[in-house]
């Protein structure tokens, strides 16, 4: 498929898979008894989305699962990571359960069994129910409860069938871009105000695990984001908010899961509830550890010298104490991501350096990128490859990561960016929602091909 050499041999039980979520894909959103959820509302904010759309048909994913289904099986994937929609379950967020949206899933994962693809369920991925948004999200208490709810109603229905779960999706970035700088739903602007949903959506996964147990889960992960964060400079005003944004987004989010404390005092000090009884239930001990990875952040102090901020096209708020910058000197992909394939060893390697014995084996849940190409995506391949070899060589150095997932099957709704981002091996017409494979499906498939000895 492309003139990249071979990929180095990877363990014969490494996990190959690729990941979606609910809101992405499915579209549907008043089937068979949905509820809304706080991106349904922010999506219907003027303004909020910039090409001005919404999810309600997505990739139509929720009418054509059974084509998706054969997708993955003819790309040779060992699992698929897709999320179960909150508001199908449970459409106010308490309440009774919705038996005909747990139908989907059991149906979904019927299919996925039979077709030889491990399902991975990922219980959150941003689609909080509407009313439990109105009565503040997660920077209330009840939410995380509510959640727990939710992981008992979907282990109750898929456990028999279901290995690996993942509780939470990317809790940081939910904080920051929903209840920080209001960028995504619910789209509140609080900016250190909104810590306490950080706490909360950990508290609920905390919760999450001990449902999960309850029904005899003995497979149990988290989605976190992670990558490096770069100094700007020497200077030490650029070092030190470098490292307070580091603590901020990578270690707030791995520390109270993995040594049961926050990295910071004053920052556990300024959060609600029992803190301390809290941390036990967030610390629960986790089968495995997961990763998204993306690019690393190069961050300096704000100020005279430097603009307000931009992550990821985002742009940051002047009154942070930190400024990300764009990385010079790097390839882009078609978002303006820096492509950094070897942030990712990086970003492994520090995990491991960090927490030691006390870091369960590492799976990257997500990485990815997106480029407008319909199909001819050399640029896609090549990105993969280059991220593979990276995550090879942090295997060669010993760290544990147990598997690789894509993001995504499917181009899809991404979020406040809407359909103008495509990240998915499959190409989507969101006029017919025909899906074509793109050339990187093909090459994916030959790897695994390769992978699994054949030729
Ligand atoms: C991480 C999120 O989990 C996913 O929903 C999103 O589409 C990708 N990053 C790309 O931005």
């Amino acid at each position: 498929m492309s003139a990249l050499p071979g990929l180095p041999r990877f363990p014969a039980d490494f996990l190959w898979g690729v990941s979606t979520s609910a809101f992405q894909i499915e579209g549907a959103t008043d089937a068979d008894g949905r509820g809304p959820c706080a991106w349904d509302a922010f999506t219907a904010e003027p303004g909020r989305v910039k090409d001005g759309s919404d999810a309600a048909v997505a990739a139509g994913h929720y009418d054509r699962w059974r084509e998706d289904v054969e997708l993955l099986r003819r790309l040779g994937v060992g699992a698929y990571r897709f999320s179960v929609s909150w508001p199908r379950v449970l459409p106010t967020g308490s309440g009774a359960v919705n038996g005909p949206g747990l139908d989907f899933y059991d149906r979904l994962v019927d299919a996925l069994c039979e077709a030889g693809v491990e399902p991975v369920p990922t219980l959150f991925h941003w689609d909080t129910p509407l009313p439990l948004e109105e009565a503040g999200g997660w920077l209330v208490r009840d939410t995380a409860e509510r959640f727990a709810d939710h992981a008992d109603a979907v282990a109750a229905r898929l456990g028999d069938r279901v290995t690996h779960w993942i509780t939470l999706n990317e809790p940081a970035e939910l904080t920051l871009l929903g209840y920080g700088i209001g960028e995504h739903a619910p789209g509140r602007s609080l900016l250190f105000d909104a810590l306490p949903a950080a706490h909360h959506q950990l508290l609920g996964h905390g919760l999450a695990v001990r449902a999960l147990r309850a029904h005899g889960a003995r497979s149990i992960g988290i989605a976190n984001s992670h990558g490096p964060t770069w100094p700007a400079s020497e200077r030490p005003e650029d070092v030190a908010a470098a490292e307070l944004y580091d603590t901020l987004t990578n270690r707030m989010f791995a520390e109270p899961l993995l040594l049961g404390r926050y990295p910071d005092e004053g920052l556990a000090a300024a959060l609600p509830g029992p803190v301390a009884d809290d941390l036990e239930t967030i610390a629960q001990p986790l089968d495995w550890y997961g990763v998204n990875y993306y690019q690393p952040t190069l961050v300096g102090a704000p100020g005279p010298r430097g603009a307000p901020g931009e992550f990821a096209g985002v742009g940051l708020p002047g009154e942070l104490p930190f400024a990300p910058r764009e990385i010079p000197g790097r390839p882009r992909t078609g978002f303006g991501w820096a492509v950094v394939p070897e942030g990712l060893s990086e970003t492994l390697r520090t995990l491991r350096d960090r927490y030691g014995d006390r870091l369960p084996p590492l799976v990257v849940t997500e990485n990815g990128c997106a480029y407008p190409e319909p199909v001819r995506d050399a640029e896609r391949i090549a990105f993969h490859d280059a991220h593979l070899r990276e995550l090879h060589a942090a295997l060669r150095d010993g760290v544990d990561v147990r598997g690789y997932f894509v993001w995504s099957l499917l181009d899809n709704f991404e979020w406040a960016e809407g359909y103008r981002q495509r990240f998915g091996l499959v190409h989507v017409d969101f006029a017919t929602l025909r899906r074509t494979p793109k050339d990187s499906f093909r090459w994916l498939a030959g790897v695994l091909r390769q992978q699994r000895g054949g030729t």
